[in-house]
């Protein structure tokens, strides 16, 4: 089977038979589901993990002129909404060994302007949050505005650190249900927050955001079934085989780009377009909420399945990664040269970031990134590959994978 990280890596067929089932209803009723750990505390479903940020800053006033410190070992999902907000982006460098920011960074970046720091757990891996919350609570007894903590838990779903779950830490968190995430509705996003005070308005932002347009819910839910179809045909016999140019076209890459210029799937995340409030902050779908609560209920499963595969590489690679990471990251010689190497095998590995804040070649003074601010994630991003855990990986597969990648790692 082959392996794409990227794309709807844990679909399996009941949730394909959903997807069409609600691609033939006209209406569902509304379900409240709820996310592991969080079942007593008021969910927040948005389009997107960038609406979600969107939402949370608008809630608590953070506005013009502000800053907001994040690391710069990210995704420009981050930053988006801070800039739909004119928030400027502080950039905080990471710890080399956990790909999270780094405490010492934090410290060095707080002014007088600073609100929030958002804390990404990279791949799954838990942050330092309890000595950077500890530190923020001591910076903000001689403050009139509260720096707030969010935790940024697009990469982690159903994980604990030390009995809490990841999420119950900050002040406010949110999740990503995007295409590539532990759980997918191809897109989505969910927010919580762990005060009530800030629950109460969130829920005065969350009310006047619109309902998802009907073209776009449909798109969301025919994106699995287009996908799991492009997967079964994409190294189907090389179209074009015998042409000197075309060679390498496979009907699976045909099948993208055709469906990519009909617009039925499309980027997470485009260099050129930063988009907008207006075109992107929706309430997610009632029939995306039956897709998500659908894999919801397999929640353990999935999670074991890679806390088992990061295991498997981690003894394998002799390295100290464990848990249920959404993506295994290791540091290599020549990434792409790697990448192309498991492709031959029918692995598509990722590059979560190969740039500070991805799509790399994105214009760094748009999202105001300097080079040479941030050294450790300047390094990593030159070396980085992301391997897949989701379900299509069996731990056979894990051992070829390491057995190609093995002799690359620095
Ligand atoms: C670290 C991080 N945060 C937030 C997001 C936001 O996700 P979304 O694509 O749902 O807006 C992403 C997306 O990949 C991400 O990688």
């Amino acid at each position: 089977m082959p392996v794409f990280i990227s794309s709807i890596p844990t679909i399996e067929e009941d949730d394909l038979k959903l997807c069409k089932e609600l691609l033939s209803k006209n209406d569902v009723d509304d379900i409240d589901v709820k996310l592991s750990g969080f079942e007593d505390k008021k969910h927040f479903y948005t389009n997107t993990g960038r609406a979600s940020l969107y939402t949370i800053l608008k809630a608590l006033e953070i506005t013009k002129g502000d800053e907001v410190i994040i690391q710069s070992f990210t995704c420009m999902a981050v930053v988006v909404p801070l800039k739909w907000l004119d928030i400027k982006p502080v950039y905080a460098d990471i710890d080399q060994d956990t790909y999270n920011i780094s405490f010492e960074s934090i410290k060095n970046r707080i002014t007088d302007k600073t609100r929030a720091v958002i804390i990404q757990h990279t791949f799954g891996i838990p942050a330092q949050l309890e000595k950077i919350k500890e530190y923020i609570d001591e910076v903000n007894k001689d403050r009139d505005k509260k720096i707030y903590l969010i935790e940024d838990c697009a990469h982690c779903l159903n994980i604990k650190k030390e009995d809490k779950y990841l999420g119950s830490f900050g002040d406010v968190s949110f999740f990503s249900f995007g295409q590539d995430k532990v759980v997918s509705t191809t897109q989505g996003g969910c927010i919580v927050s762990n005060n009530e005070k800030l629950e109460k308005k969130m829920e005065e932002v969350y009310k006047n955001i619109p309902n998802m347009p009907a073209r776009t819910v449909k798109y969301n839910l025919r994106y699995p079934l287009l996908w799991n179809f492009i997967k079964k045909v994409y190294y189907k016999p090389k179209f074009l085989a015998n042409s000197k140019y075309f060679s390498k076209f496979t009907f699976g890459k045909f099948l993208i780009i055709l469906f990519r210029f009909l617009g039925l799937i499309k980027s997470q995340a485009s260099i050129n377009d930063f988009g907008s409030p207006q075109k992107g902050v929706f309430k997610l779908s009632c029939k995306q909420k039956h897709l998500l609560k659908n894999q919801l209920d397999k929640i353990e499963r999935l999670s074991k399945h890679r806390e088992k595969i990061t295991d498997k590489y981690s003894r394998l690679l002799d390295l100290d990664l464990h848990g249920s990471l959404i993506r295994y990251p290791i540091l290599v010689d020549y990434p792409d040269l790697v990448k192309s190497k498991l492709q031959k095998i029918k692995v598509i590995a990722g590059n979560w970031y190969n740039y500070p804040v991805i799509p790399r070649g994105i214009d760094l003074d748009k999202v105001e990134y300097t080079i040479g601010t941030c050294p450790n994630t300047e390094y990593i991003v030159e070396h980085i590959l992301n391997l897949p855990t989701g379900l299509e990986v069996t731990g056979k597969e894990a051992e070829k994978i390491v057995h190609i990648v093995k002799s690359h790692l620095i």
